[in-house]
């Protein structure tokens, strides 16, 4: 079902709406003062927080499986590409996204299922409006919407990441003495407590810092891949307890939205991509919580181990920076990522900020 725009005709009051927002900065988000000085004001987020009908499951059809191997439709004459690293990472030239044909979506989306983060540059996508935005990603999916964060007013698909000199969130990091833990790394892998988690991901940047906000990424696929044989058959047929009760608790305590029910289910530890049929490792340590039917400590056992496969595969990671103009596009099936709050605000001076969008396509029930 599409959304729309009739949410914002039950948007909160504004009095509700900016009471939030300030106790919301508690969790990061830009409050009142922040966002002054935006260069796409139209972007800052709002916190409404209307109750939506949580997503029920619907037939999926990966447009990955109409795409030419070669991927003709994507890389168009005049584009380069170049490998990032042998296992993980393409990055493109001259491939404009906002003029890709249906065809071209559809090798896009078998490219990144095939090396999971895809970085374009010298994009005209932050500008060529929200409408066509949330179009482009629709290509591949029903759009998923965040159950807790701010979005554009009137564009709730969007998922929008703001971070300016007044916002406390990255001083949390790297402030001296005010450090809540020595690194902001933590990977995750987006929603996978959903009936049908995010596959498409599109994530682009409105305004971003000279240096550091960079997203760090490390191939499942990969990760799977290097475990023994022998290994990887013990851990056929399990399942992992996903879920995001702990999101929606910690927002609604701090009077923030809750826009659909907490999501508790279970999906495979090893899920096959619908696509490739490669196999992928599917764990991470957000709304993934548990090996299902394991105890305890057997549980805590093997899933820290396999966490730690894939945190500590350097060999099998990449990090994309961006650079204006730049759109990461990643399969969120097969690679886990992390956030970087490294760039320069809230404790240096100087008004560097990091705006960015991010446009989700909910993909296959995991098998
Ligand atoms: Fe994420």
């Amino acid at each position: 079902m599409s959304y729309g725009k009739t949410l914002t005709e039950t948007i909160a009051s504004p009095e509700e709406v900016a009471k939030n927002v300030a106790r919301l900065r508690l969790v990061g988000a830009n409050g009142p003062e922040g966002g002054v000085n935006a260069k796409y004001p139209a972007y800052l987020p709002v916190w409404e927080k209307t109750k939506l009908p949580d997503w029920e499951e619907v037939p999926y059809v990966d447009p990955g499986t109409r795409a030419t191997p070669d991927k003709r439709n994507l890389f168009v004459p005049g584009s380069k590409h170049r490998e990032m690293t042998p296992a993980i990472g393409e990055e493109i030239w001259g491939v404009q996204l906002s003029h890709l044909s249906k065809e071209g979506l559809d090798d896009l989306a078998l490219l990144a299922a095939e090396r999971g983060l895809l970085i374009f540059r010298d994009q005209d996508f932050k500008d060529i409006g929200p409408e066509r935005q949330l179009d482009t990603v629709r290509h591949f999916g029903r759009l998923h919407i965040h159950p807790t964060m701010g979005h554009p007013e009137g564009y709730p698909e969007m998922h929008v990441v703001y971070r300016d000199p007044k916002d406390s969130t990255i001083a949390r990091y790297t402030k001296p003495n005010e450090v809540s833990s020595v690194s902001s790394v933590n990977w995750h892998v987006d929603h996978t407590a959903e009936v049908q988690p995010p596959g498409i991901t599109f994530f682009f940047g409105l305004e971003v810092p000279a240096s550091g906000g960079d997203t760090l990424f490390v191939s499942a696929t990969e990760a799977y891949n290097r475990l023994s044989d022998e290994f990887k058959t013990r851990l056929e047929g399990l399942q992992v307890v996903h879920d995001n009760t702990d999101m929606l608790t910690h927002s609604a305590s701090l009077g923030g939205p809750c826009r659909f029910s907490p999501q508790k289910r279970n999906h495979p530890l090893i899920r096959t991509h619908p696509v490739t049929k490669q196999k992928i490792l599917s764990i991470h340590q957000a709304h993934a919580r548990r090996i299902f039917g394991y105890k305890k400590e057997e549980s805590e056992y093997l899933f820290n181990f396999l966490n730690d496969v894939l945190v500590k595969g350097g060999d099998f990671q990449t990090r994309a920076h961006y650079e204006p103009g730049t759109v990461v596009v990643w399969d969120n099936r097969v690679v886990a990522h992390t956030a970087t709050y490294d760039f320069k605000a809230a404790h240096v001076a100087g008004d560097e900020r990091r705006h960015m969008v991010r446009i989700a396509a909910m993909a296959d029930v995991p098998v």
